[in-house]
């Protein structure tokens, strides 16, 4: 991580914010039935009768309708599990955070992991400006140093132009702001013409700006070819969104970590560990960030956030030093005595919170509604530290007792559930399925203890 950013980031927000929903702290909140969780929500982030009702009907899905202006060859929609991740403070604030997602464990381990970042003051989280890269590839330009001065001799007039296609966004404030133009090594080596791009820099302000940044990127293609004397092929949006850097951090002192019958300095060296082997090893690395990317997804689906642009570009950012990293680290830091472990995370989050077609799905409306957020860069900084919380939550089961235990409960449950249990049975068969060893949290076992249970055996 840039330091001089890292500093920036833990410089933010130890103000106490002006709270915005009551409390993030639901304690019980996983065992109270679905209707009776969607009350206390009601109350928390003030929903209304009709938002409640929404979220407990058929409603909350994208109608049909909808869906078939939405894609082609349309022919029904898909639904997730929504659920709420818990006992977040992020920059001072509680926050309430939806997570659209259908593997089990997630939103009870991020919000496992939250609560004990609590203990530290919780997270803090920045997002740098909306900046987005449009680029331009020229072919035939000549000779590439003279090419490259014209284009930016003509800075002024390109921006100009590119400005005039998104008028609004200049009024809002955002618009191209910068070009630069990078000359790449041919990939035949150097009998071929060099890789020739321009790259239109542009603050979205709260838009993610795919669109925005296309129709810039081809505007523009005509004056690029007229200062160059070239060819322009490829006119598109870059994914790798480094400008649109989101960080978070957090500080828990190691006592709050015991656990496991384990003290909080032993749990601590084995985040360590873990935060140690994934920096020297890409396989490692590319499973860590897995884990990230299980609350950053979760949040984004939820938000209506195109999420395959935002795995783009934290692999690719992850690859930026020529070797995949981590997007997160964790180690023990001394301070006045006291040992804290210490996470840090820094990822490209291009998210919008206006636009996007997926904006209108009523669900989508109600996860803002929820959020409180009030744009872009703090919906980004937010899913930076739901990405931290997710990865502490799976280094502190992988660095002591593994994640089979967690996991497997929440597995069971599904599997009582998918054999025909309902209510309290669920619990019970589940329980019973664990109590026989994973190997027997199966289908037909389920439904074997299922039919004992009714049966009064
Ligand atoms: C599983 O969805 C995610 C983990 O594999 C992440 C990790 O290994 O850090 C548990």
């Amino acid at each position: 991580m840039d330091e001089s950013k890292r500093k920036a980031g833990e410089a933010v927000a130890q103000v106490d914010a002006e709270p915005r929903v009551a409390t993030s702290r639901v304690p019980g909140f996983y065992d109270l039935s679905l209707e009776e969780r969607v009350e206390k929500l009601t109350a928390l982030a003030g929903l209304s009768r009709e938002e409640a009702d929404l979220l407990l009907g058929e409603s909350a899905s994208l109608p049909l309708e909808t869906a078939n202006q939405m894609i082609e060859n349309a022919v029904g929609v898909l639904s997730l599990p929504l659920g709420v991740g818990l006992n977040f403070r992020i920059n001072g604030r509680d926050v309430l955070v939806p997570m659209a997602i259908e593997e089990p464990s997630v939103v009870a381990a991020v919000s496992f992991a939250a609560k004990i970042a609590r203990a530290g003051g919780g997270f803090t989280a920045e997002c740098d400006p909306s900046h987005m890269i449009a680029q331009v590839q020229v072919t035939d330009y000549g000779d590439a140093k003279l090419a490259k001065e014209k284009l930016l001799a003509h800075k002024e007039q390109i921006l100009a132009l590119a400005n005039s296609f998104h008028p609004q966004m200049v009024r809002r404030g955002g618009g191209a702001v910068d070009i630069e133009v990078r000359v790449l090594p041919a990939p035949e080596g150097p009998k071929g013409e060099p890789i020739f791009v321009l790259h239109v820099v542009l603050d979205t302000q709260d838009a993610m700006g795919a669109n925005l940044i296309n129709t810039v990127a081809e505007g523009v293609a005509p004056m690029v070819e007229q200062i160059t004397g070239g060819r322009v092929y490829l006119r598109i949006l870059s994914n790798l969104a480094d400008r649109r850097l989101a960080r978070a951090m957090c500080r828990i002192p190691v006592e709050a970590l015991a656990d496991f019958g384990m003290d909080g300095q032993t749990v601590a060296e084995g985040i360590v560990q873990a935060s140690r082997f994934a920096e020297a090893d890409p396989y490692r690395a590319c499973t860590h960030n897995k884990g990230v990317m299980n609350g950053v997804d979760a949040m984004a689906i939820a938000t209506g956030n195109d999420w395959r642009a935002i795995e783009a570009g934290a692999h690719a950012f992850a690859a930026r030093n020529g070797r995949y990293e981590p997007l997160s680290t964790w180690r023990i830091e001394e301070n006045a005595g006291a040992k804290y472990l210490v996470g840090r995370i820094e990822l490209p989050l291009a998210v919008g919170t206006v636009g996007g077609p997926i904006r209108i799905h009523p669900a989508v409306q109600l996860a803002y509604k929820l959020l409180k957020i009030e744009g872009a860069r703090e919906l980004a900084a937010v899913m930076a530290a739901v990405g931290l919380s997710q990865n502490l939550a799976a280094l502190r089961a992988l660095g002591s007792v593994g994640i089979q235990r967690g996991h497997m409960a929440l597995h069971a449950r599904c599997v009582a559930v998918t054999a025909g249990a309902r209510g309290e049975m669920v619990a019970q068969i589940a329980d019973k399925l664990i109590a026989l060893g994973a190997a027997h949290v199966k289908l037909e076992k389920a439904r074997e203890l299922l039919a004992q249970v009714e049966a009064g055996s």
